[in-house]
């Protein structure tokens, strides 16, 4: 199987318009950091057309990197199905970008998220008076054959919080990661961009996969109050941080078997600056910082 990150930042990309944090400066500079767009894969089997796995505000120009063989026909699309891991806008704005589809949008997620896109952010019924939408729910625990590929998907738990504009609802949308094995070769490959528990579980199966794709939004849990830009906690907004005892990178410091990368890195991140001491701790864990165009063959 073959993946590729069409952009590795968390909501806001980086820089992020409003946002004049060191980290955005210095991408704006073009000093010691490069842009990214925001959080959003590719996946396709030995066998079978691309997968997107979220649909990022940035979509449209995302799509325009991925090779996509000759096809048949003047409106082909080049991904097949679109899969949710939660229901915040950065991962669910592009599905919006995809309403000229001739076909209705195939997509994949939880039932708590296909009512947050139902009820909170309308986005699947307005689709439905453009493209029409194909759903599939796939639940925490479930797995499915991806039709067409040589693909299977697993969804699992990975904890957090409803998105923002649910909060007056009450209602819950806890985030999910996913696993993608390839029939046809045994690959494995894990994304979770939202983690906000680093159990058992959790870790089991990224120690059981070849490539892991995981969520590195946040270096400190207090990162944001520190810059002055909001109280709230990386826990609180449903992600574990990178350093610290308990933190990810610790984590996956331990795991042998995966190649270990970064995603949904929030534009405040010191792991962005390539010269930072943050950066190589990164790096002196075996780990990668995420980037827009990587490729891995799973
Ligand atoms: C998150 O990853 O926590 C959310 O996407 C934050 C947001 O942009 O609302
Ligand atoms: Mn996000
Ligand atoms: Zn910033």
């Amino acid at each position: 199987m073959r993946v590729r990150v069409l952009g590795s930042a968390a909501g806001g990309g980086f820089p992020q318009w409003n946002c004049r944090c060191p980290t955005c400066e210095a991408a704006r500079a073009g000093v010691e950091a490069h842009p990214r767009t925001q959080s959003s894969i590719a996946v396709r089997g030995a066998e079978g057309p691309w997968l997107l796995a979220n649909a990022s505000p940035d979509l449209r120009q995302q799509l325009e990197g991925l090779a996509v063989e000759r096809v048949d026909g003047v409106r082909a699309a080049p991904v097949a199905a679109v899969l949710l891991t939660d229901a915040e806008i950065d991962h669910t704005a592009g599905l919006l970008l995809l309403r000229e589809s001739s076909t209705p949008l195939r997509v994949y997620g939880s039932e708590q998220v296909r009512r947050a896109l139902t009820d909170g952010y309308p986005v699947l019924p307005i689709l439905g008076s453009y493209s029409g939408v194909d759903w599939r729910t796939l639940e925490p625990g479930g797995s499915l054959a991806l039709d067409g590929t040589s693909l299977e998907v697993e969804a699992f738990a990975a904890g957090g919080d409803a998105p923002r504009y649910l909060a007056r609802t009450g209602a819950d949308v806890e985030a999910t990661g996913l696993v993608f094995r390839d029939r046809s070769t045994g690959g494995v490959l894990t994304y979770v961009p939202g983690l906000a528990r680093l159990d058992g579980d959790v870790l089991g199966r990224l120690a059981a996969s070849d490539v892991v794709l995981v969520d590195g939004t946040f270096w400190r849990d207090d990162e944001l109050a520190q810059l002055g830009i909001s109280d709230r906690t990386a826990a609180q907004m449903g992600h574990v941080p990178l350093s610290g005892p308990g933190g990810t990178l610790e984590a996956l410091a331990g795991l042998s078997r995966p190649r270990s990368i970064l995603v949904h890195i929030n534009n405040t991140n010191p792991i962005l600056l390539e010269r930072s001491p943050e950066r190589d701790a990164v790096v002196r864990a075996g780990v990668e910082v995420g980037y827009d165009g990587l490729e891995a063959e799973v």
